[in-house]
């Protein structure tokens, strides 16, 4: 487990009793972590010495579930399709110049790229992706999202992913239809558009709103996140997933289809 010591290193630590399948056999976090000799309990009641490399430790292990930082997803993408050993990549922000290496990797090892692993919000990906293929194209889509006051990005990676599942439902691109910002006069909506709204304060953990509207009708599709550990509880459920599949590249779609089987 790649980043043992934070936040959600710690909920997956905590849940792991919960999935018998899974064995921790090594942790790393950053080089100041593991130099102050920190230790994590693997659920077993074994204890473990967080490290900063990760290369020595997989020759004992099957998979890699990675949350921690994107700055060094790449380091340990490229340690994992050296060992062949499947990788949970949970991380996000991922640098656009990862793409080519991402796909090098995934030709010869298990590979799941999950920027959001709450079971609720892919199915509500399924949901909005379905709404806007079938709803007539005069349906207005529009996404809000609200987050507790210390995110930093927005609009949320899951609302853009929202936007680019309600695009492909329309057959097209997030970049051709999103409508980040609105302010002033004289700029009325845009048939086809789909409009951003952010929300930020409290200690909200995560919420997203999809509505549809129409003349005379509104849909609205909606998903709260009200602890933490939704995210540390799918991440587990994928990996048991991910272990011993074929090398290739896998979603979270993949998982939620095949019923998490
Ligand atoms: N996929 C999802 O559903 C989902 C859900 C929540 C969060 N996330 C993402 O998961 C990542 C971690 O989130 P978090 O809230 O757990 O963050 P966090 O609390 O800041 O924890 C980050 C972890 O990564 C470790 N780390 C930092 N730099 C590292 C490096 N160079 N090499 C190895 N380990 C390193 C940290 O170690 P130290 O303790 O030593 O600093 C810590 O264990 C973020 O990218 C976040 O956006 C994804």
């Amino acid at each position: 487990m790649v980043g043992a010591s934070g936040r959600m290193g710690t909920q997956m630590l905590r849940l792991l009793p919960e999935f018998p399948a899974l064995q921790l056999v090594g942790a790393v976090a950053s080089e100041q972590r593991a130099a102050a000799g920190t230790t994590v309990s693997s659920g077993d009641g074994s204890v473990l010495p967080i490290s900063a490399a990760l290369p020595p430790l997989l020759a004992g292990a099957d998979l890699v579930i990675d949350f921690s930082s994107a700055g060094a997803a790449a380091a340990h993408l490229a340690a994992c399709a050296a060992a062949r050993v499947a990788l949970l990549l949970g991380t996000t922000g991922l640098a656009p110049e990862l793409s080519a290496p991402l796909a090098a990797a995934a030709e010869v090892i298990p590979l799941l790229v999950a920027p959001n692993t709450s079971p609720g919000v892919n199915l509500l990906l399924e949901l909005v992706r379905e709404s806007a293929q079938r709803l007539p194209a005069g349906y207005d889509i529009e996404i809000i999202e609200t987050h507790h006051r210390d995110k930093t990005d927005a609009p949320s990676g899951t609302a853009l992913a929202l936007g680019e599942a309600a695009a492909a439902g329309r057959g097209s691109r997030l970049s051709e239809l999103a409508a980040y910002a609105r302010h002033g006069h004289g700029s009325p909506r845009q048939q086809g558009q789909i409009g951003f709204g952010v929300l930020r304060g409290g200690d909200v953990v995560g919420e997203h709103e999809v509505w549809f509207l129409g003349q005379g009708e509104r849909l609205l599709l909606k998903h709260a996140a009200t602890d933490r550990s939704v995210f540390a509880r799918g991440a587990l459920l994928a990996a048991q997933w991910l272990a011993g599949r074929p090398a290739g590249r896998y979603a979270m779609r993949d998982v939620f289809i095949s019923g998490y089987r």
